[in-house]
């Protein structure tokens, strides 16, 4: 039995750090391990031109501890008014990895999103020919979809549409939460992958909803029911070049999600890569970890894996309560719980 695990440094291709004391508080959790993260632009106001976006980065850059690499990879909030040239320009200077379409109200943070996504055709096409990645939060807001179905309506709706009229757009359909989204990306060319969140390879919709309300297991798109999941571990211990390791950690304050109106979010940066571990062992998968953590990601977007190594040995670890973060409280995923591999600093 393998006791220890070596792979390549892993990166983070898709991660919210916020702002302020908030990203100062929880930004090392991610760059003690992680060598890169794809930064979500849903800040208040948002990550919307190349200049804010390299402010962000910057802001980024100063909280990175000494001693410590890590390289922010910054995307831009798409807008019902997004500038394609603004875009362009911001990716050729190496501002922008890529752009991020929030459907307006999907989640948090989103209300300055896109209300039609046919109105994003011109930018789309702007972002085929420019190789620039599209970043989908993929769910419809209509008040009549169920919000269990709105990840499979999104499919319908807009993602075939969008594959079909620009072919060769890159694009990342995040955080998928349903065996349709990993049957879509299936389908698709090498153009489309996928990521997936450690809380959706854990979780069902039970877990939310189950002995009591559970806010802290509450984000969007929500944990759907058993057999979602279920396909979710099997795409993402497979091997399978569009599958990688996306997080989703998202802090919120205790007290913003232990709420009437609780906040849509997980922060699972402390342990997440013993969370997806977990998961590949609980599988017979250990052999494919390295891929899903550490490959896929950076040869989807056309960026080199990471020289260093991280080392994880089979030893058990608790994972805290609450942390401290931004002058308050937060429950991190597996709040309480034990897990089987712990990281060799
Ligand atoms: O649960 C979520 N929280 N889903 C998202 O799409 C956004 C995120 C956040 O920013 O808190
Ligand atoms: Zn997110």
């Amino acid at each position: 039995m393998t006791d220890t695990l070596t792979i390549r440094r892993p990166d983070d291709w898709h991660l919210h750090f916020r702002d302020g004391v908030m990203m100062r508080d929880v930004l090392p959790y991610t760059a003690r391990r992680f060598a890169r993260a794809i930064v979500m632009p849903n800040l208040t106001p948002p990550v919307t031109t190349a200049e804010l976006g390299a402010a962000y980065r910057e802001r980024i850059m100063s909280a990175v501890p000494d001693g410590v690499t890590f390289a922010p990879l910054m995307t831009c909030y798409l807008t019902d008014n997004t500038n394609p040239d603004d875009l362009a320009r911001g990716h050729a200077e190496g501002v922008f990895t890529a752009a991020k379409l929030y459907p307006a109200g999907a989640t948090t943070n989103s209300d300055n999103g896109v209300t039609d996504v046919r109105k994003l055709d011109p930018v789309l096409a702007r972002m085929e020919t420019h190789g620039i990645v599209l970043c989908v939060h993929g769910e419809v807001t209509d008040h009549d979809i169920d919000v269990f179905d709105r990840e499979a309506e999104f499919i319908e709706r807009h993602l075939r549409r969008i594959t079909s009229e620009f072919p060769k757009l890159k694009i990342v359909f995040e955080h998928i939460t349903t065996s349709d989204a990993v049957n879509f990306v299936l389908d698709c060319g090498p153009n489309v992958g996928a990521t997936i969140t450690p809380q959706h390879l854990h979780i069902n919709r039970n877990a939310m909803l189950v002995g009591g309300i559970q806010p802290h297991n509450y984000c969007l798109p929500v944990a759907k029911r058993e057999t979602h999941r279920l396909a979710l571990r099997k795409a993402a211990t497979s091997g399978n070049a569009k599958f990688f390791l996306g997080t989703d950690s998202a802090p919120h304050e205790r007290h913003t999600k232990e709420s009437a109106c609780g906040c849509a979010g997980i922060f699972n940066a402390p342990f997440a890569l013993e969370s997806y571990l977990q998961v590949f062992e609980e599988e017979g998968a250990l052999d494919k970890f390295e891929a899903f953590a550490s490959l896929n990601g950076p040869a989807f977007y056309g960026l080199p894996a990471n020289e260093d190594t991280i080392t994880l040995e089979r030893v058990d670890v608790s994972v805290p309560d609450e942390l401290k973060a931004g002058g308050s409280v937060i429950v991190p995923f597996h709040a309480g719980q034990r897990l089987g591999w712990r990281i060799v600093d």
